[in-house]
């Protein structure tokens, strides 16, 4: 543990909720229960770490494909995490984001939302973000769309567009590239989760299902990083 390098952003695709409740045979809104007090506990095990950014994946645009009772379920759990979640920021000194397209989701929790980025934006601890109705495609898609604007009305000239210029237009304008992303539950793909970002990030793979992990399984993660030789293209 000793002389870890920390990684500055550790993105992460919780996944297994389902399987884990299966697994005791209980109903899979259970597995979502549990997977968000895990969310909770590993917030606080990566702020102990060192970890100044923590991106978890929690709702993807296609999981609306669910039976209705699973979204409902997974909307209510969300709504209950908001109540609780300005507090716990303000408590913590932590900054939360959501990134993804929040008019897809009910009015009342878009308000919650924009209440609890605008409550925690001055806090200066871990940055908590959240994907909620989040595509890497869609998000592409829609700075697109924003991007066609500002050339129609002359904000931007064709000429200007970089890939700065385009990193400013997607929902993680304000956020470094992760340095680690893990999936847990033994998937080994990405499901739609930061196209972009992830370009040259490292990524560490756990059969562990989600409501199972921890601030051990965390730190086999990050050892699993420090044994990477990053490059970035170079030699
Ligand atoms: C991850 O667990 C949580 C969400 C995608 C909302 P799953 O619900 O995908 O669990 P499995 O993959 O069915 O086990
Ligand atoms: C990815 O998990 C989305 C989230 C973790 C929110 P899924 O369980 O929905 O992904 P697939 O369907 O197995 O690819
Ligand atoms: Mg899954």
């Amino acid at each position: 543990m000793e002389n870890l390098n920390i990684p500055q952003h550790v993105a992460i695709i919780l996944d297994g909720n389902g399987r884990w409740a299966k697994k005791r045979h209980l109903p899979r809104n259970m597995g979502h229960r549990q997977g968000s007090k895990v969310v909770e506990q590993i917030i606080e095990d990566a702020h102990d770490l060192g970890i100044k950014y923590l991106t978890v994946y929690a709702f993807s645009t296609e999981n609306w494909k669910r039976p209705q009772d699973e979204v409902n379920a997974l909307m209510k759990l969300l709504r209950d995490y908001l109540k609780t979640c300005i507090k716990r920021a303000n408590k913590n000194n932590m900054k939360v984001r959501v990134i993804g397209d929040i008019t897809g989701l009910s009015e009342d929790l878009q308000e919650k939302i924009i209440e609890l980025e605008k409550a925690s934006k001055d806090n200066t601890g871990i940055n908590f973000t959240i994907a909620l109705n989040y595509g890497s495609r869609d998000e592409m898609v829609r700075a697109m769309r924003h991007m066609a604007e500002d050339l129609e009305n002359g904000n931007l000239s064709k000429d200007a567009i970089t890939e700065e210029v385009f990193k400013g237009y997607l929902d993680t304008k304000e956020l470094p590239d992760p340095d680690l992303m893990i999936r847990t539950s033994g998937e080994e793909r990405l499901s739609n989760f930061m196209l972009w970002q992830l370009a040259y990030t490292e990524f560490y793979f756990t059969d562990v299902l989600w409501p199972d992990f921890n601030k051990k399984e965390l730190i086999k993660a990050i050892e699993y990083y420090n044994g990477r030789d990053r490059r970035f293209g170079g030699i």
